[in-house]
């Protein structure tokens, strides 16, 4: 086995920060340098002013604090870091496509062939080359094409190392992993691969949780586990939708259900619906490539639990005019939270985004506040849609710093983002500063709804 002293990874975004940080943290030995080409995002991650990281993770800046300028060391050049490498992942973005064929479904692997290029370029020895970003299956062989026919003649080990963290409890997620899957040949020099990336692990992970894999099995278990956690939202929210039609309680029926040891109690939280940067993307690629090898009901099977989560973020807004007296036209609608979930600055797929765009449809006006969101990633988000103007979003999106303010004169209330402070807000101050009837839509059912009501709030929650 290889001992290994050197780590380059390029990508130094939500997952390849973060990921780093604990693997410099616990291997004090090795010499982690991440890359990357935006310099902004690098100065960032070396401001003396931890409170400036790029990524907000509760114990990050912790992390950080100890292992830079230790054996942590962020950089845009990138080919010095692959040079110096003797294991690099490549943890770049993998956006679904927007242009040609796959267009909507299919992941855009341009990033990684970018880095494939150059790592075939100016590598000047062995490498061990590491997929953490998800990818599709088979996307192992393409790198391997790729680094096999360089020039070079060095022997690159593929592995696929697919990141199971999620965002808001990233550091915990690192250092007490359920799993870590290392997907690579069967080869001697394969396995040799395998173990020592193993080992970089088992330096905190206990040797039972590292699992080793075929490189295919591992690719697929990826799209596979987040397609099962998608799947089980869009579950709970489609009998979220028949809770409000019946007098059933979701909340009630997920108890109920999660006590069944074949379901388990994680991941029954109705909702606006789920957002982030994976799960709908990787379920999108999961339909892409079924229909790819002619399985159709696969596809369809799996683009259902897409649909329902379109279907459960216009469910919220159309409830938001119907009880709004049919027109939020000119009305002042509240967004408490922005970011895709709690205790993240994220807002990729965040649910109020499509809530926000469809509500602009009908020319409401919405004031947003977010306790970790920048008001500039507001207006990204809508731009990006295409669906209103530049000016017009400025001139009928607001964000303010002070939640009492967002509240203030408004004739609705929505809860779009499960934030701990909201639910220890003074709710009787806002209740007189806002008009009447009172509104409070809670997308994410954290509010004390009976003691909302009795301070005169009308409360709509999902599946009550
Ligand atoms: C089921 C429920 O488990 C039980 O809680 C309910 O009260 C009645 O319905 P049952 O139909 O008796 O019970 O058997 P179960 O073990 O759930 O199996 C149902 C079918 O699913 C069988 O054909 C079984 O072979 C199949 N199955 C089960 C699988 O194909 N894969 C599995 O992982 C589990
Ligand atoms: C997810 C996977 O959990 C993680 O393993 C993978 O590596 C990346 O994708 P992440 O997207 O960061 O992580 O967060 P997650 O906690 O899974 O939440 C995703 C979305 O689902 C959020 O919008 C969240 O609010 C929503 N959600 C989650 C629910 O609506 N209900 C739930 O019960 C759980
Ligand atoms: P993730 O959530 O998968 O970590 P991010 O978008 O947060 O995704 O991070 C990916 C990072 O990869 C970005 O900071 C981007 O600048 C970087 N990146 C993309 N392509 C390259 C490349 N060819 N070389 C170096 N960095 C790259």
């Amino acid at each position: 086995m290889k001992e290994i002293k050197n780590i380059c990874c390029i990508g130094a975004g939500y997952v390849g920060g973060p990921t780093m940080a604990i693997i410099a943290l616990k291997n004090p030995g090795i010499k982690v340098n991440i890359v990357d080409i935006n310099e902004k995002r690098i100065a960032d991650w070396n401001d003396t002013d931890l409170d400036k990281l790029p990524i907000y993770e509760p114990g990050l800046k912790e992390v950080v604090a100890e292992t830079r300028g230790r054996n942590l060391f962020f950089s845009t050049d990138v080919d010095q870091g692959i040079q110096d490498a003797d294991m690099i992942f490549i943890s770049v973005n993998t956006p679904t496509k927007t242009y040609g064929k796959g267009k909507g479904q299919a992941a855009d692997l341009k990033y990684i062939e970018l880095c494939a290029r150059q790592i075939a370029r100016v590598a000047k020895r062995d490498k061990i080359v590491v997929e953490k970003s998800t990818l599709p299956v088979r996307t192992a062989e393409a790198l391997k094409d790729i680094l096999s026919n360089s020039e070079s003649g060095f022997n690159f080990e593929i592995l696929s190392n697919p990141e199971f963290l999620a965002e808001g409890t990233a550091i915990d997620d690192l250092l007490d992993p359920d799993r870590v899957l290392i997907g690579g040949d069967d080869t001697p020099t394969g396995k040799e691969a395998k173990n020592t990336l193993s080992a970089v692990y088992e330096a905190w992970v206990p040797k039972d949780r590292v699992l080793q894999t075929n490189v295919w099995s591992s690719e697929l278990s990826k799209l596979t586990a987040n397609a099962f956690l998608a799947q089980r939202i869009s579950s709970i929210n489609a009998m979220s939708a028949l809770c409000e039609e019946t007098e059933a309680d979701v909340d009630e029926i997920a108890k109920a259900i999660g006590m069944d040891s074949r379901i388990g109690p994680k991941f029954l939280k109705s909702s606006v619906g789920f957002g982030g940067s994976c799960f709908q993307k990787d379920v999108l690629n999961l339909v892409y490539i079924a229909k790819s090898y002619g399985l159709t009901e696969v596809a369809e099977y799996w683009n259902q639990v897409i649909e329902l989560n379109d279907y459960q973020k216009r469910r919220f807004a159309d409830n938001i005019i119907k009880k709004s007296y049919n027109t939020v036209n000119d009305k002042k609608i509240a967004f408490l939270g922005w970011a895709f979930k709690k205790d993240t600055n994220d807002t990729r797929e965040s649910a109020a985004i499509y809530v926000a765009d469809h509500l602009l449809d009908e020319n409401a006006h919405i004031v947003v506040y977010d306790p970790k969101v920048p008001a500039e990633q507001v207006y990204t988000d809508l731009e990006y849609l295409k669906n209103h103007d530049p000016e017009e979003i400025r001139k009928r999106v607001s964000i303010v710093n002070d939640p009492y303010e967002a509240t203030n004169e408004a004739h609705g209330i929505a809860v779009l983002t499960e934030w701990d402070e909201f639910k220890s807000y003074d709710w009787a101050k806002i209740y007189s500063s806002v008009l009447k009837p009172a509104n409070v839509f809670d997308g994410r059912n954290i509010l004390n709804k009976k003691a909302l009501e009795e301070v005169g709030f009308n409360v709509y929650n999902i599946g009550k």
